[in-house]
């Protein structure tokens, strides 16, 4: 990005709701098993948000952490890019909830819908913003509460997510730190692979989706897996290269959290030592956009990253989409 200014993450926040929803729980709940779920997925345990609490609440628990460690202020920021397939309402969107929430009253606002690729697309765009000086300080967060549009009749999504948040303030950064390449897709041809079917305006809310269960999030498996192993493999190759690092570069991986199996045809892939990837998935499952940045935040909090380390955040999931970034660590913000 010559002559752009440098974009990195200044500081992290993550939240997840206190409701533990475990493995022997889902055993009263469908035909499944505690050996099978963590076999063929690496998933243990999943968190719930409780009745009252929507998307934009989780998302407000993980950026006031942000931006008090960062300690920088609501009022402070340009912009709010909400990642998410679980929004508060089709409308307005849960990033302008969120601004009222903040009270981030000069921030502009807006969703990404991208599934759970959306957290880098969401840093993919606020580090636009941000490198050509149009703005300073971009709060993304990935939210989920996809408990809300489970099937917890259906044993082959129910076992798999959970709800959560993690928020990332993106500013300024020197020119040997922050994000050195970026790497977005999508394959719309998929789309029916990983969707909800109705609620929107192909197949709005009636008796009769209801009683067909069309609100709530379908998935074909196999074929997402087949996807998610080539992509996220391909995606970090490219990022990669476009930074001009080689395999061995690689100081943190921190990948979607879908499941073990595809997280450990990369560490195959690139060699990579158990210290060298984060793993979240068997405490919270699958979040889809607030996995990558929950643990994000969850390994700088555990002292994991350091200064001037190379990373590579790379995420797979629902559109079809996937994306992935390197990013040289370094959270002190540039000033001119
Ligand atoms: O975040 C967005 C991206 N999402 C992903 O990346 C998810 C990708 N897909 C996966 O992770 C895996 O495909 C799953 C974990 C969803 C499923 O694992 P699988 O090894 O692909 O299993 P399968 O769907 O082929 O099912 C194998 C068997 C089936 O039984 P039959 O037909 O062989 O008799 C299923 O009915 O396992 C059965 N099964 C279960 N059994 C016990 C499916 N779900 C369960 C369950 N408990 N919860």
């Amino acid at each position: 990005m010559k002559g752009l200014r440098s974009v990195g993450i200044l500081s992290t926040g993550s939240y997840t709701p206190e409701k533990i929803l475990t493995n022997a729980d889902l055993e009263k709940m469908v035909d499944t098993s505690d050996e099978w779920i963590v076999s063929r997925t690496g998933i243990r345990e999943r968190r719930i948000a409780s009745d009252d609490q929507a998307s934009s609440d989780l998302a407000y628990e993980a950026a006031v952490k942000a931006l008090q460690k960062a300690n920088i202020s609501a009022e402070q920021l340009d912009m709010i890019i909400v990642a998410t397939v679980t929004p508060d309402h089709s409308f307005p969107s849960t990033a302008c909830i969120l601004q009222d929430k903040l009270g981030a009253s000069k921030a502009a606002a807006l969703d990404v819908s991208a599934a759970c690729t959306g957290f880098i697309y969401g840093i993919t765009i606020a580090t636009q913003f941000i490198a050509n000086g149009l703005y300073r300080y971009v709060l993304v967060i990935g939210v989920e509460a996809l408990s809300k549009i489970t099937d917890y009749t259906d044993r082959n999504t129910c076992v798999l997510f959970g709800d959560g948040a993690g928020a990332a303030l993106l500013g300024p950064v020197a020119s040997d730190k922050g994000f050195k390449s970026f790497d977005l897709g999508a394959d719309g041809s998929g789309g029916k692979l990983l969707s909800v079917a109705a609620g929107g305006s192909r197949n709005p809310a009636t008796a009769e989706t209801l009683e067909q269960k069309m609100h709530y999030l379908s998935m074909s498996g196999k074929e997402v897996f087949k996807f998610a192993v080539r992509v996220m493999n391909n995606a970090t190759e490219t990022v990669l290269s476009q930074a001009g690092y080689e395999k061995n570069d690689i100081d943190l991986l921190v990948p979607h959290q879908a499941n073990q199996r595809i997280i450990d045809s990369a560490v195959k892939r690139f060699g990579l030592s158990e210290d060298k990837v984060v793993v979240n998935l068997d405490r919270y499952g699958n979040m889809s956009s607030a996995s990558i940045p929950v643990a994000l935040d969850e390994a700088v909090n555990e002292g994991r990253v350091k200064d001037g380390d190379k990373l590579v955040l790379v995420g797979f999931g629902g559109g079809l989409t996937w994306g992935a970034a390197v990013l040289v660590w370094g959270t002190e913000e540039y000033v001119e």
